[in-house]
């Protein structure tokens, strides 16, 4: 009997077919259009899976794709970064939480919220937390992301870590968490009224419009200039003229004024009124 050697597998990196046929796939399957992410990045993702797995290479993982296999759950977890954690960068939360909100109270009394790519919560239970303890009930949060399964871990708000609350007061880490059976900590439910969790493409139009202020962090860094801008001014529409866009600490907005938005201080944009 012939021996069945294994076969070296293609490079992803110059099959141009292999990636259309994946790219495609996906578009079908998810509505995620690849184009709009760095094609250095996500073919070192596609190459994790297709040795994990190991598949003969980009036209093998399209074909493999199907709608409920676990191989799309996989391309879909390795697809969406959701790492995160409370407070996240803590400097600017304390400006967010002692500048920006106090000063969005006194404009509205009842502010305006985006979360957009807020992962498993840690990012929208932080801010509906800051509410809570300025003694407020007037803020709406709308908590939004791509990836449904992140978006149910959200909801259950039961999944954070020790790393998750290492940037919260102790005193409120206890108000706010409780630490379960299982090692893990679950959100207190007074953190929940605030906050609605929904499914959304940031590289389609907002889900909604008036925000005060967009939360958008450590999403756009993985998209390719031309996504960035489109999402850029995406998040823009969605603000009130006056409102305030918070990014993330690595992120930048080049020429801000490009879209109507002039800097406030780091990672800080306002909309012109
Ligand atoms: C690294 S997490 C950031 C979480 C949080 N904003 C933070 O800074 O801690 C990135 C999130 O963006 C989501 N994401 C990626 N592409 C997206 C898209 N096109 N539309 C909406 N969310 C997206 C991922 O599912 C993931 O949960």
């Amino acid at each position: 009997m012939p021996i069945d050697f294994p076969q070296p597998m293609k490079s992803s990196q110059n099959d141009e077919a292999g990636y259309n046929a994946v790219h495609k796939r996906v578009l079908d399957l998810t509505g995620i259009d690849l184009d709009s992410y760095k094609r250095p990045q996500m073919l070192r993702r596609l190459d994790a899976i297709i040795s994990r797995r190991q598949l003969n290479g980009l036209a093998q993982l399209a074909s493999e794709l199907k709608p409920g296999s676990e191989l799309l759950q996989e391309f879909m977890e390795r697809f969406t970064i959701n790492v995160s954690e409370c407070f996240r960068d803590k400097p600017r939360f304390e400006i967010l939480a002692n500048q920006i909100i106090p000063e969005a109270l006194k404009r509205t009394q009842r502010v305006r919220l985006w979360s957009a790519g807020c992962s498993y919560g840690a990012e929208p239970y932080s801010i509906s937390l800051i509410f809570q303890e300025l003694h407020t009930a007037g803020c709406t949060i709308t908590a939004t992301d791509i990836d449904p399964k992140i978006l149910a871990a959200a909801r259950a708000g039961e999944s954070f870590t020790a790393n998750d609350l290492k940037n919260l007061p102790a005193n409120l880490a206890s108000k706010y968490f409780t630490h379960l059976p299982n090692g893990n900590y679950r959100v207190s439910d007074s953190l929940k009224p605030a906050i609605t969790f929904k499914q959304h493409n940031l590289l389609s139009p907002p889900p909604d419009s008036n925000f005060d202020i967009v939360v958008c962090r450590n999403v756009t860094i993985y998209f390719t200039e031309e996504a960035k801008d489109r999402v850029t001014q995406y998040l823009v529409n969605a603000l009130k003229p006056g409102g305030i866009l918070f990014i993330g600490e690595t992120e930048t907005i080049h020429r801000p004024n490009r879209f109507g938005l002039s800097l406030r201080s780091t990672s800080f944009y306002e909309r012109a009124a």
